[in-house]
C-alpha cells in the first residue's frame, strides 16, 4: 500500500517548522559559546578576584571553560536518555511543549548570571540546555518521522538538521563582538534561548499531535484520524491509516520495547547496530572539532581573520544542508551518507596536508580554508542530517522511543568525547590530528557500504519487516545482498 497524500500542506509545514525550533535551540547553543570565549572568561576572572582577592589560576580558568563548554553535552546525554520517559505518557508534541520549561530555566540561569557573578548559574545553565537539547534530539526527528508522509520523510526530516544549522549560524552571527559578543551585551547573547522557547510555546497548541502516536499508543481511532486530516489536508486518508494499523497490528505482538530489551533483543539488534554505528559516524567524522574549535583551528593555520573563517563555514553549513534537503528523497540516505563520509575523509586529508605544509608555503592557510568548507559540505549532504531521522525510519512504533534514547545517548556520548578530548589529542599530534578522523570515516564508509539498507520510500512498516525477515533467516547470506537491499526484495 502507498500512503494516500504526499502533499506539503500548510498543517505539515507548521507542525514541522514548530517542532524544528527545538532543533534550532540546540544548533544555537552549540555554536554560542565559541565566540565569546574570551570576554566570559575575563568575567569568571574579575568574580573570581571578588570573591577571594586574588585573580584566577589558568588552570582554574581552562577547568572553569572547558566545564562551560562541555557540560551542555553531558545534559545532551542525560536528556537524549530520557526520552523514552516522556513521549509515550505526554505525548509527541506535549513533550516537546513540556521541554521547554528547561529552555526558560536555562536562558534565565545564564541570561543572569553576570548580574549574580555566579559562574555556577552559567555552567547549571549550560547543563539544564544540554538536557533541553538531549530531548530535542529524540522528540523532534521522532515527531517530524511520524507527522510526514513516506515520500517527503527523508526532506522533512533533513529539516531537523537544518534547525540545527541554522541555530549554529545565528549564534555565530550574534557572537560577533559588533552584536552581542561583547562584555555589556553576551547576558543577552547567552538568554537569547528565550525568544525560541517562547514562540515554540505559542505555536505548538496549533499543531495536531502524531497520528501515529493516538491511533498505536493510545487507540484512539478518531483522533488519528483527524490529525491525519489536517496534516494530509484531504479527507481521504484511509491509505495512511491503513498502513499505521498494519504497524499497530505488529505491535500487539511486540507491545513497548524497553532499553533492557531494545538491547537484549536479537530482532532488533541489526537496525539497532546501525543507527549506533550512524551516529558514531557523525560524531567521530570530527565534525564538532570544527564547531566547538574552528577559530582556533584557523588561527593555527595562519587565517588573518580566523572569526570570518568561522562564519564561512557555517554559512557553507547551512547552505549544503538545503543541498541535501533536495537530494535526500532522490539519491536515497545511503548514496548520500556514503559520498558525504568518502568526501569529509579527502578533505581531512587535504586539511592534513595543508596544516603540515604551513611553514613552507604560505599559502596553504588558503588551502586549510577550502579543505575545512569542503569537509563540512560533505558533512551535511548525509552525515549531518541522515542519522538523527534515519532512527524513526529503522524502528517501529513499539522500539522506537527507546531506539532514539540509546541513539541519542550515543551521539552526545561521542559529542563530549570529541569536545573534550579534541584540544589534548591535537596538542599531542600536531597538524596530524585529522588523520585520526580519516581513518574513523574509512571505516564508517566501509560499515555504511556494507550493512547499511536504503530506506527511500518505503514504509516504516515495510523497512520493519525487511529486518525482521532477516532476523528469522538467520545468518547473513552475502554481502551482495546486503548491498542492494531495494524495494524489491521486501
Ligand atoms: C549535527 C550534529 C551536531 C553538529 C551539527 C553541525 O547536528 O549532531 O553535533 O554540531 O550537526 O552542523
Amino acid at each position: 500500500i502507498s500512503p494516500s497524500s504526499n502533499k506539503l500542506t500548510l498543517q505539515l509545514m507548521l507542525a514541522v517548522g514548530t517542532a524544528v525550533i527545538g532543533s534550532l535551540q540546540f544548533g544555537y547553543n552549540t555554536g554560542v559559546i565559541n565566540a565569546p570565549q574570551k570576554i566570559i572568561e575575563s568575567f569568571y576572572n574579575e568574580t573570581w578576584f571578588d570573591r577571594y582577592q586574588e585573580p584566577i589560576t589558568d588552570t582554574a580558568l581552562t577547568s572553569l571553560w572547558s566545564l562551560s563548554v562541555a557540560i551542555f553535552s553531558v545534559g545532551g546525554i542525560f536528556g537524549s536518555f530520557s526520552v523514552g520517559l516522556f513521549v509515550n505518557r505526554f505525548g509527541r508534541r506535549n513533550s516537546m511543549l513540556l521541554a521547554n520549561v528547561l529552555a526558560f530555566l536555562a536562558a534565565a540561569l545564564m541570561g543572569f548570571s553576570k548580574m549574580g557573578s555566579s559562574w555556577e548559574m552559567l555552567i547549571t545553565g549550560r547543563f539544564v540546555v544540554g538536557l533541553y537539547s538531549g530531548l530535542s534530539t529524540g522528540f523532534v526527528p521522532m515527531y517530524v518521522g511520524e507527522v510526514a508522509p513516506t515520500a517527503l520523510r527523508g526532506a522533512l526530516g533533513t529539516l531537523h538538521q537544518l534547525g540545527i544549522v541554522v541555530g549554529i549560524l545565528v549564534a555565530q552571527v550574534f557572537g560577533l563582538d559588533v552584536i552581542m559578543g561583547n562584555a555589556t551585551m553576551w547576558p543577552f547573547l547567552l538568554g537569547f534561548t528565550f525568544i525560541p522557547a517562547l514562540a515554540q510555546c505559542i505555536l505548538l497548541p496549533m499543531c495536531p499531535e502524531s497520528p501515529r502516536y493516538l491511533l498505536i499508543n493510545r487507540n484512539e481511532e478518531s483522533k488519528a484520524k483527524a490529525a491525519l486530516k489536517k496534516l494530509r489536508g484531504t479527507s481521504d486518508v484511509s491509505a495512511d491509516m491503513q498502513e499505521m494499523k498494519e504497524e499497530s497490528r505488529q505491535m500487539m505482538r511486540e507491545k513497548k520495547v524497553t532499553i533492557p530489551e531494545l538491547l537484549r533483543s536479537s530482532i532488533y539488534r541489526q537496525p539497532l547496530v546501525i543507527a549506533v554505528m550512524l551516529q558514531l559516524s557523525q560524531q567521530l567524522s570530527g565534525i564538532n572539532a570544527v564547531f566547538y574549535f574552528s577559530t582556533a583551528i584557523f588561527e593555527k593555520a595562519g587565517v588573518e581573520q580566523p572569526v570570518y573563517a568561522t562564519i564561512g563555514a557555517g554559512v557553507v553549513n547551512t547552505a549544503f544542508t538545503v543541498v541535501s534537503l533536495f537530494l535526500v528523497e532522490r539519491a536515497g540516505r545511503r548514496s548520500l551518507h556514503l559520498i558525504g563520509l568518502l568526501g569529509m575523509a579527502g578533505s581531512a586529508i587535504l586539511m592534513t596536508i595543508a596544516l603540515a605544509l604551513l611553514n613552507q608555503l604560505e599559502w596553504m592557510s588558503y588551502v586549510s580554508i577550502v579543505a575545512i568548507f569542503a569537509f563540512v559540505a560533505f558533512f551535511e549532504i548525509g552525515p549531518g542530517p541522515i542519522p538523527w531521522f534515519i532512527v524513526a525510519e529503522l524502528f517501529s512504533q513499539g522500539p522506537r522511543p527507546s531506539a532514539f534514547a540509546v541513539a541519542g545517548f550515543s551521539n552526545w556520548t561521542a559529542n563530549f568525547i570529541v569536545g573534550m578530548c579534541f584540544q589534548y589529542v591535537e596538542r599531542l599530534c600536531g597538524p596530524y590530528v585529522f588523520i585520526i578522523f580519516t581513518i574513523l570515516l574509512v571505516v564508517f564508509f566501509v560499515f555504511t557500504y556494507f550493512k547499511v539498507p536504503e530506506t527511500k520510500g518505503r514504509t516504516f512498516d515495510e523497512i520493519a519487516a525487511g529486518f525482521s525477515q532477516r532476523a528469522a533467516g538467520g545468518v547473513e547470506k552475502n554481502t551482495e545482498e546486503l548491498n542492494h537491499l531495494g524495494d524489491s526484495q521486501l
